[in-house]
């Protein structure tokens, strides 16, 4: 297993282009698979969870050719199987999308439940919920979630919690039901917009992604399509905090600046210097660091997939911050990691207190889920000496060339074999 060895202490510098967004990635993939066509999907990261998902196409039916690194074009003409209950598809979560998406194409899914990081209980319940409004019936059996439908009709969905995967999954399924759904409550994340944007370039007919009220008109037929994929807002944030934790000036490209608004607040509030133009944004830190209070939300709110990153910085700004969150049940199990770091932080619930240290210093440590091994990479970049984190296939899934991005901007990271 793969072991990155991080020498602290070296302050970031330069520039780093941000890759195409995972989470709009692995709902963009699926989708392809409800047209009867060839779609050439743009600006796709080279990650595993990308990887799997193309693995899960191909076991389906579909073909997948790259190319060229980021472009991939999928060719989903004839038989799809409806069925997809190999192992590839318990490696991640986002794997139910292939539930909607083939509820939507073929009225009838089989699916093996979903795995990904583990951080507390991860229902699905919302979005079955969603299926049976639609009039699908749904049986769990043998670990798989199966979805059947004589014909889906478009209603009305009041979604209990926000959730970003049951609002993708509903705009999946209503995109090829008869008639009209709306969904209230909507989750608003930049990757339910790119999905939405997609669909409807496949032919769909859904208004309203991006803000609480979404209208899908169902359609008969959808048809190929080229997309590119949005920038990666978590990827984009996680070098924005390294800028700021290492005492760095870097500007952060190929970025929608909107998308970053609510961490980029926060880093003002701890005295970093943010300079916004079109498509990227300059991070500049400055001495000292100032604590902060933060709270994850769902979109436009502070995104819990950038809470562990920011619990690092946090650890080596003045004085007590407080993080809330509000998204995840356990999503503290990297604060053990951290604290072998030197960290100085209590848990409460959903809250952690933490006392701002003077310095990090090198451990060794564990990535314990996908976010939180890109904290320890940036608490190990702040700390003095060596560390060594491991557990890096959960980074890989979800960050390209991560070390040789960091290393570019002056950073000494170096991957064991
Ligand atoms: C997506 C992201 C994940 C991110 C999360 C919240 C992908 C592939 N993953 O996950 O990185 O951390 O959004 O921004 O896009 N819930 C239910 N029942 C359900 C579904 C969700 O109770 O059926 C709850 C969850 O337990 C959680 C909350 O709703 O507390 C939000 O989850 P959700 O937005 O659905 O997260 P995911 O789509 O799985």
């Amino acid at each position: 297993m793969d072991k990155l060895i991080v020498q602290g202490q070296k302050r970031l510098v330069g520039e780093v282009a941000i890759s195409g967004a995972k989470n709009a990635a692995v709902a963009v993939i699926p989708a392809a698979i409800m047209a009867d066509g060839v779609s050439v999907i743009e600006n796709l990261p080279c990650i595993e969870d990308v990887s799997c998902i193309c693995h899960t196409i191909e076991k389906l039916g579909g073909k997948c050719v790259y190319r060229d690194r980021h472009t991939l074009e999928l060719d989903c003409r004839g038989k799809i199987d409806y069925r997809a209950t190999f192992e590839e598809v318990q490696k991640i979560r986002a794997s139910y999308y292939f539930l909607g998406a083939l509820l939507g194409r073929y009225k009838k899914a089989e699916v093996a439940l979903p795995g990904g990081c583990n951080f507390g209980v991860r229902p699905i319940d919302l979005h079955l919920k969603g299926f049976r409004a639609l009039g699908a019936t749904i049986e769990e059996k043998d670990g798989m979630v199966c979805a059947y439908a004589d014909r889906l009709i478009g209603t009305s969905i009041y979604m209990d919690q926000v959730s970003v995967g049951a609002t993708i999954n509903i705009i999946l399924a209503a995109s090829m039901a008869e008639g009209v759904t709306t969904i209230e409550n909507a989750a608003k994340e930049p990757h339910v917009v790119d999905t939405a944007n997609y669909l409807n370039m496949m032919g769909a007919n859904i208004k309203g992604a991006g803000t609480d009220v979404i209208r899908i008109k169902g359609v008969e037929k959808l048809h190929g399509a080229q997309y590119t994929i949005i920038p990666d807002q978590i990827e984009a944030g996680t070098y924005m905090i390294a800028a700021a934790i290492t005492g760095g000036d870097v500007l952060v490209k190929n970025i929608i600046p909107k998308h970053m608004d609510s961490l980029t607040a926060k880093l003002d509030e701890m005295n970093v210097t943010i300079e916004e133009h079109d498509d990227s944004i300059r991070v500049t830190a400055n001495r000292p660091l100032h604590c902060a209070n933060v709270k994850t939300m769902s979109y436009p709110g502070f995104p819990t997939d950038l809470q562990p990153q920011v619990a690092a910085l946090l650890s080596v700004c003045q004085g007590e911050s407080v993080i809330t969150e509000n998204v995840w049940d356990n999503r503290y199990q990297y604060i053990e990691e951290l604290q072998k770091l030197g960290a100085k932080i209590k848990i409460e619930g959903r809250i952690a207190h933490i006392q701002g240290v003077p310095a990090l210093k090198g451990a060794n440590v564990c990535a314990t889920d996908l976010r939180a091994g890109a904290a320890m990479i940036l608490a190990a970049l702040a700390a003095e000496g060596e560390s060594v984190i491991e557990g890096v296939r959960y980074i890989d899934r979800g960050y390209e060339d991560i070390e040789h991005k960091f290393n570019a901007l002056g950073a000494n990271i170096v991957r064991v074999k």
